[in-house]
């Protein structure tokens, strides 16, 4: 992958993916509003969960489909659903602010430049130079400037976090050029607070769900005596999610209004270590099947200092990561699989009053299931693919083709009639209001063929089926390949069981 984010940014925006949210009014930092090929790529994104979540529910070890069964629940839950989770008392990051400019940083994310030698010998006049994560060139700037006479090669990078609080005066912020701004780190609740009714009072005060995951064990019991599931079984949900981040930052990556895909699977406490290594694989292959590499995929096991508070007890988390463009080399988190053993079920149960455990009724035990839960972002997948799709080619007259994996490509063919002439576009048109049937087809009448097919690369779709002068003499149109540019003849009335077949229907 050799495009940078600026490119796929401008991409993005160009062909109408995606765009940022109140534009007009200069943005509002965190959101993004999705266009007419975004929303479509985010729908085949989010199906293509469902689908094989749900709908069609994995083969399990024994070969069998597994139980899994989906829900819609609320954004907004009672408050103390949130102190039960943790959430309350817990879903902070720690940030610290800079007094003079006020702008506001995940501690966990800065950086400082430190002499070498200072670490070693603890000079307590040398200044250290703050950045964010991956952007270090402003502070390599500033050693010239302020450390006179240092070379930035004296200096090595190390976590603001590994430097002691007592010495944040030496600090020079990211934005500032004096040290002594930054403030020490303090906690700040990512859950965004509302009031619900006509009295905003503490006694109204009410979250946007920061995760979808507790709709989910807050009708754990609901679906247990509805519907006819046996542990083990999962229940899954797709919907947003809203958290206060302090930095939203790397476009969609990290922002303030998301969409998570997430599926609680309970199972008996025993079987949990190889629930999770099942569910680690099944989520790398669904990546996988919708066109991201290996190469740029990975499974990483969350350090002990990482674990959210769930997870402590369990087997630990392991992250699915993606190689995104402002990550790599590295890799920045694409979906979650934690064990979150019975701690959420647990603190439900005690804060609600209402019994949440299972009876086992063949082997006559009653337990509290453990939970392995794979979490996603739908956002986060997004951004995923484009960066995987987006293909410089200088050959081509658009200079870029998306290469979306048929299944999710947000438009499935373009169909033009060659000229506007001699019954092409009657013939055309017959054919787009055909196959609009069962996919999304854009009929694309005018100017040149090749403007036409660079704006079908360029929106990542995979056929452009042409009806020319031989289709009035022979019924047979020609099919171009987006990532082959190979053209064949294909009879016209076998056009839409040939898409059915590519698009895997
Ligand atoms: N229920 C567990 C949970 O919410 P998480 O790791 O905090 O776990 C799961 O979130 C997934 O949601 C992440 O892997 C990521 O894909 C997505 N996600 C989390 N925060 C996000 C944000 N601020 N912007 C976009 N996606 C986010």
């Amino acid at each position: 992958m050799t495009a940078s984010m600026d490119e796929i940014v401008a991409l993005c925006k160009r062909r109408g993916f995606i765009f940022p949210a109140s534009e007009i009014y200069q943005g509002i930092n965190g959101f993004w509003d999705y266009g007419p090929l975004g929303i479509e790529l985010k729908n085949n994104l989010r199906d293509a969960w469902w689908n094989g979540m749900v709908r069609t529910s994995p083969l399990g070890p024994d070969g069998e489909p597994l139980q899994i069964v989906g829900l819609d629940t609320s954004i907004i839950q009672n408050p103390r659903a949130w102190e039960a989770s943790g959430h309350v008392g817990g879903f902070s990051d720690p940030m610290v602010d800079c007094r003079k400019t006020k702008a506001r940083y995940r501690y966990d994310h800065l950086h400082v430049l430190r002499a070498r030698e200072a670490s070693a010998s603890g000079n307590p006049n040398q200044l250290m130079f703050a950045f964010t994560e991956g952007e270090p060139d402003a502070a390599k700037k500033k050693i010239k400037k302020l450390a006179k006479g240092a070379n930035e090669d004296d200096f090595e990078a190390v976590p603001l976090k590994d430097i002691p609080v007592s010495e944040l005066a030496r600090v020079v912020g990211p934005d500032v050029n004096e040290p002594g701004t930054l403030t020490e780190p303090r906690q700040f609740n990512l859950m965004f607070k509302t009031y619900v009714g006509a009295i905003q009072s503490e006694d109204s005060v009410a979250y946007l769900r920061p995760e979808t995951a507790q709709g989910i064990f807050l009708n754990f019991k609901n679906v247990v005596d509805t519907q006819r599931v046996k542990v083990p079984f999962g229940i899954a949900q797709i919907g947003k999610a809203f958290r206060n981040e302090v930095t939203p930052r790397n476009y969609i990556f990290r922002s303030r209004e998301f969409e998570q895909m997430e599926m609680e699977w309970f199972c008996h406490p025993d079987t949990a270590v190889l629930w999770h290594e099942f569910w680690c694989k099944e989520r790398t292959k669904f990546w996988q099947d919708l066109g991201l590499s290996s190469a740029n995929l990975n499974l990483r096991a969350h350090d002990r200092d990482e674990l959210a508070h769930y997870a402590k007890e369990g087997v630990g988390t392991f992250d699915i990561e993606y190689r995104f463009p402002f990550s790599a080399p590295g890799f920045g988190e694409l979906e979650g699989v934690a064990h979150r053993v019975d701690y959420d079920l647990r603190q439900h149960q005690e804060f609600s009053g209402v019994k949440l455990s299972y009876f086992d009724a063949e082997k006559n035990e009653r337990y509290l299931p453990h939970v392995i839960e794979p979490a996603a972002g739908l956002s986060r997948g997004v951004l995923a693919l484009i960066c995987e799709a987006y293909t410089p080619d200088p050959a081509r007259p658009s200079q870029v083709y998306m290469k979306f994996h048929p299944r999710v490509a947000p438009v499935k063919a373009g169909v033009f009639p060659l000229v506007q002439k001699e019954g092409m576009p009657e013939v055309a048109e017959k054919l787009f209001r055909d196959l609009r049937k069962k996919h999304v087809v854009q009929y694309d009448p005018k100017q040149a063929i090749g403007k036409r097919y660079a704006r079908m690369d360029e929106a990542g779709t995979p056929f452009c089926i042409t009806i020319d002068g031989d289709t009035l003499k022979d019924q047979t149109v020609t099919i171009r390949d987006r990532d082959t540019l190979t053209q064949d003849r294909v009879a016209i009335d076998k056009v839409a069981a040939f898409l059915d077949e590519k698009l895997n229907v």
